[in-house]
């Protein structure tokens, strides 16, 4: 299982987004199994792709109080197979929701109270009142159970726009760091400061995590401005740059709200088309 931490700093930059999309492209387009982690306290992509299980539900996601969710974890690693869900979803407004291959470790959204969430999980872990490194202790015991596959292709870890203890403990847990970027000065100067924080956490966790790449997102490639800044990020970033923008469109929009990844309902737009070629790109680099 190769782990991903879809990971920027700053918040807003289509992380969540790409996730999602990421998840559905290698799934259906290439029939890989993936497993989704959801390491944000907003919980946006447990949301989005349990949406059924919340339908089905009436409403409420009241079920996740039920079963342990990512933030047992950091207390007891050994529940993660208690943890995992089957995304399911229907491609049209009567069909009945199907099982997809992709499976999540969802966060409790705040909705429903979380008891621990992972900001706090953050505290604790700055007060050493527990120890680091519990998430990687967890994903070595991932068991095959009636409900879930264990063969993950794809682990990706969708983060919260932060940088403290929480997410160096969980980007340890990963072997790579996929960066999107929004087109502008921030975000480019953004990017030094977390080669700085990968090198830490190489030396604190003894790991090999490393940069897979940056892409960039929300682009609107016609404008001079975004133009002339992605010829800039491929000077700047040299060969972590992936070439593989990610138009500006509404579809994302739409399929979120649907909660059905664009490649189940959006073969052929041009946005889909741009989220195949960035997985072109994941799956070249992460070869073994
Ligand atoms: N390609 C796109 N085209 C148009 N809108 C997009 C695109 N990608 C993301 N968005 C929109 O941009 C906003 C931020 O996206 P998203 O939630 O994925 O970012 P994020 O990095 O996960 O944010 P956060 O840092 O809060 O977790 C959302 O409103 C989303 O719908
Ligand atoms: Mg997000």
């Amino acid at each position: 299982m190769i782990k991903i931490a879809i990971y920027s700093r700053k918040g807003g930059t289509g992380k969540t987004t790409s996730t999602f999309n990421i998840a559905g492209i290698l799934a259906k387009n290439f029939k890989k199994k993936v497993l989704v982690v959801d390491a944000d306290s907003q919980a946006n992509i447990t949301t989005y792709l349990l949406q059924t299980d919340q339908e089905l539900n009436g409403g409420s996601y009241s079920f996740l109080n039920d079963t342990p969710t990512i933030e047992d974890l950091f207390l007891y690693p050994e529940k993660i197979n208690d943890t995992i869900r089957n995304a399911s979803f229907s491609l049209t407004e009567k069909g009945a929701p199907r099982k997809r291959g992709i499976d999540i470790i969802p966060a409790r959204p705040t909705s429903i109270s979380p008891k621990v969430d992972l900001d706090k999980i953050n505290d604790l872990l700055v007060s050493e009142a527990i120890p680091g490194g519990q998430l990687s202790k967890a994903f070595s015991m991932i068991r095959h159970t009636r409900n879930h596959m264990y063969d993950y292709d794809f682990c990706l870890m969708d983060f919260a726009p932060a940088n403290n203890r929480l997410t160096m403990d969980l980007i340890a847990a990963c072997d790579y760091v996929l960066v999107p970027t929004t087109i502008d000065p921030a975000s480019i100067n953004g990017v030094s400061g977390l080669i700085e924080m990968l090198d830490n956490i190489r030396t604190e966790y003894e790991t090999r995590v490393s940069l897979l790449g940056i892409y960039p997102t929300i682009c609107m490639k016609n404008t001079s401005y975004d133009a002339s800044t992605l010829t800039d990020m491929k000077t700047v970033f040299k060969e972590k740059y992936i070439d593989a923008p990610i138009r500006y469109s509404t579809e994302t929009k739409w399929s979120i709200d649907m909660g059905v990844p664009l490649a189940y309902t959006k073969r052929t737009a041009p946005v889909t088309q741009d989220y195949s070629t960035l997985v072109n790109e994941i799956i070249e680099r992460t070869k073994v």
